[in-house]
């Protein structure tokens, strides 16, 4: 092995893996991404770059009573290597959160989706949502109060109900927090919340309704390629949650509302 192999290897520990890629962190400090060859990675890197150079230009920084608001900062990409430079962001991903700070994670997380829907969609309930607001895209530092989205789903051109983010987000959280026991009714309630004090769209009922029409059908889709047993189980799953969606969430958003006004 060449030395400057050799050299590189240890300037870049592997600290995770998804579907997707492969995380280094770099003896600088940041982060590299390497996109698997498996899937489309230039057009998904490139989706990605896209995605958080708009972010980081149209959001920036919002504070919002003393905690910070923002997204991942993109340091520099590589096409031909398939890797995107980020920084290292510090603080736990929601879904590693301690269960006793559950709660205030959430009602940041809540916070962090309404200031996005205020600046992107300018308050109305249509337009270029978030996408994937799920609990393993979010890291929340309670040392620095920063909360930062690290991987929007957002593809151009399609768009989307601000309700959907939300519901994407709380299915998200009931599937992989509130089953493993991590968290409870009362930290979804408590993102809920965190959602109704920041946001500055009024709640639109015909909007909630098709937009949780459209998260319950890719739902399905999902579960459907998973495996046979899921796409049997998601009936069950559908059938526990539907009261929650169905009711009480735009029932507490509408409250909320009619308590503000
Ligand atoms: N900038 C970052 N700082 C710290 N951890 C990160 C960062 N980006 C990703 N991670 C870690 O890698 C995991 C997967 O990242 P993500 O970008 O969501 O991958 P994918 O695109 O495959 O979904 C995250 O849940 C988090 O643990
Ligand atoms: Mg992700």
């Amino acid at each position: 092995m060449a030395i400057n192999d050799a050299v590189k290897q240890m300037e870049q520990e592997l600290i995770t893996r998804t579907n997707k890629a492969e995380f280094f962190r770099l003896a600088d400090g940041s982060l590299l991404k390497k996109y698997l060859p498996n899937q489309n990675p230039v057009e998904k890197l490139l989706q990605d770059h896209r995605s958080l150079r708009f972010l980081e230009d149209k959001l920036g920084e919002l504070v919002h009573e003393g905690w910070v608001y923002r997204t991942v900062r993109l340091l520099d990409i590589k096409v031909d290597q398939r890797t995107m430079r980020l920084e290292f962001v510090p603080g736990d991903v929601l879904s590693n959160v301690c269960k006793s700070k559950m709660k205030e994670a959430e009602f940041r997380c809540g916070i962090w989706l309404a200031l996005y829907h205020n600046k992107v969609l300018g308050g109305l309930p249509q337009g270029l949502i978030y996408w994937d607001f799920n609990v393993h895209n979010v890291i929340v530092d309670f040392e620095r109060r920063t909360v930062v989205a690290i991987d929007p789903g957002m593809s151009w051109g399609r768009t989307g109900y601000a309700y959907q983010d939300l519901v994407r987000h709380m299915h998200s959280a009931l599937v992989t927090l509130v089953v493993k026991r991590k968290s409870s009714f009362t930290a979804l309630v408590s993102f809920l919340k965190g959602y109704a004090v920041a946001t500055q769209t009024a709640p639109h009922l015909w909007s909630y309704y098709k937009g949780l029409r459209r998260e319950i059908r890719r739902q399905f889709y999902q579960y459907s390629r998973k495996s046979y047993a899921k796409l049997v189980a998601y009936p069950f799953v559908l059938a526990m949650t539907f009261p929650f969606y169905f009711g009480f969430v735009p029932g507490y958003l509408w409250l909320k509302a009619i308590q503000r006004s």
